[in-house]
């Protein structure tokens, strides 16, 4: 297939505007502003986008639900905070596709009618984020942030860098300044979002495919997809793989392809165990479910999530308890704390899979952690905490196992291979 997201990844200077050029960038926007923003919605929307933020939510259907007659103003927000442990796509975006993001962000404007936009930026990305600025600097000097009705405002915000900051409410509570706890939602924040008003906040690679979509047509980007999937993804491997990395492929992929031919196959020695498809809160996918085609219906129905598109690959020498506490100690941090299932039970997860994990944890500790991850996850204010405990609920099935062989033996079975 060709780059088309990750065209200039290896260029010397993606932010500079000439390059960008040179290869056909900005046509996708010379074309929106000729188009009607209710026809830039059907394109989008024919073309099968799903957001790539992890919940896969078609994104034109998103536009159209949020309404032509929404009052203004109206904000638009591109999500850049990542945060997701495995995913690192929206970095490789805003170090190599800077102008991508730019166009993107131009054509959603049009069509939603905003004209005041914001780059939301993990704090951690600021070098990225001096990239974006200096091609956003070109796109401004060129005059190309004026859209029909006037020009278009586009911030860069930094985040100050928590895991909650990227779900879309919170993200509008620490631009307005505020603690970023997730809104209570209805009101949807599509119709009172930032400040109050109307907002749509799409991920950064939701964003940067829309240069293609318009440039190129409905049909052409849905037609880059294969096995049912539609329009091109980018995957991040990592893990033991030979080659990690971030690869533009057709959506829907094969697990099997993303690992043996562009991740290179396992390293030397070591045989796949167990692959987490879409960042650190998704369930597990095992070896027989290597033929799966990896867009999110199909996912789907082999009981796991495409998510970010994270692809972590886990190896028959990690102890998985010892992996599901790592990824367990990450999310009870990032806990906003703000409802008390998240706040109280995340921390008590992480601490049964301590004792399990140091041979002190008995089969009713093993128990309490499956009726754990039961209560936690419908009783949470928002997704972190079902999030979360995906990879814990999954990984006691799938490596019930080794769950027991801790318990049995008082001690992690694994830690004499990995001496
Ligand atoms: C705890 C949490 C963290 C999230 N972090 C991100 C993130 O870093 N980037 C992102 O695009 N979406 C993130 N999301 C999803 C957003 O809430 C939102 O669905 C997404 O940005 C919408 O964009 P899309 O429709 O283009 O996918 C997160 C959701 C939750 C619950
Ligand atoms: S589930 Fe966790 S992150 Fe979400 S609101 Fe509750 S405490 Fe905050």
């Amino acid at each position: 297939m060709e780059a088309i997201l990750s065209r200039h990844f290896h260029d010397p200077d993606p932010a500079d505007l000439r390059v960008y050029e040179r290869a056909g960038g900005y046509a996708g926007l010379r074309r929106a502003i000729t188009m009607d923003p209710a026809d830039i919605i059907a394109e989008v929307e024919k073309s099968g986008l799903r957001g790539c933020g992890g919940a896969g939510f078609p994104t034109g259907l998103k536009w159209r639900l949020r309404g032509a007659d929404a009052p203004a103003p109206r904000y638009l927000v591109c999500n850049l905070d990542e945060t997701e442990p495995g995913s690192i796509k929206d970095r490789a975006l805003l170090f190599g596709a800077p102008h991508h993001l730019i166009e993107g962000m131009l054509i959603a404007a049009h069509a939603l009618g905003v004209r005041h936009a914001i780059f939301f930026v993990r704090g951690e990305y600021a070098a990225g984020a001096r990239v974006l600025e200096r091609a956003l600097q070109g796109a401004w000097e060129a005059g190309l942030l004026r859209l029909p009705d006037g020009d278009l405002r586009l911030d860069i915000h930094l985040s100050l860098g928590r895991y909650i900051c990227g779900e879309d409410s919170a993200i509008l509570n620490a631009i307005e300044g505020k603690r970023p706890n997730p809104r209570k939602k209805p009101p949807h924040i599509s119709q009172q979002g930032l400040w109050q008003q109307p907002t749509t906040v799409n991920n950064a690679e939701s964003i940067a495919h829309l240069p293609g979509i318009l440039a190129q047509g409905a049909d052409w980007f849905r037609g880059l997809g294969v096995h049912g999937g539609a329009g091109s993804k980018l995957y991040s491997v990592c893990g033991p793989a030979q080659r990690p990395g971030v690869f533009e492929l057709p959506m829907g992929t094969t697990a099997r392809e993303i690992l043996y031919e562009h991740a290179g196959g396992m390293r030397a020695g070591r045989n796949l165990r167990a692959i987490l498809p879409g960042g650190s809160s998704t369930p597990f996918l095992l070896p027989e479910h290597l033929n799966t085609p990896m867009h999110f219906d199909a996912v789907a129905k082999v009981g796991s999530r495409l998510g970010t598109g994270g692809f972590i690959v886990m190896d028959d020498r990690q102890c998985p308890v010892d992996f599901l506490l790592a990824t367990t100690r990450f999310f009870a941090r990032e806990s906003c704390g703000f409802c008390t299932p998240c706040r109280e039970g995340l921390p008590y997860v992480r601490w049964l899979l301590e004792r399990i994990e140091a041979g002190e944890g008995d089969t009713e500790e093993i128990a309490a952690l499956h009726a754990l991850g039961a209560q936690i996850a419908p009783n949470s204010f928002c997704a972190l905490a079902p999030g979360a405990l995906m990879p814990v609920l999954s990984g006691l099935h799938a490596f019930a196992e080794d769950f027991l062989d801790h318990v049995r033996q008082k001690r992690c079975p694994y830690r004499k291979v990995a001496a």
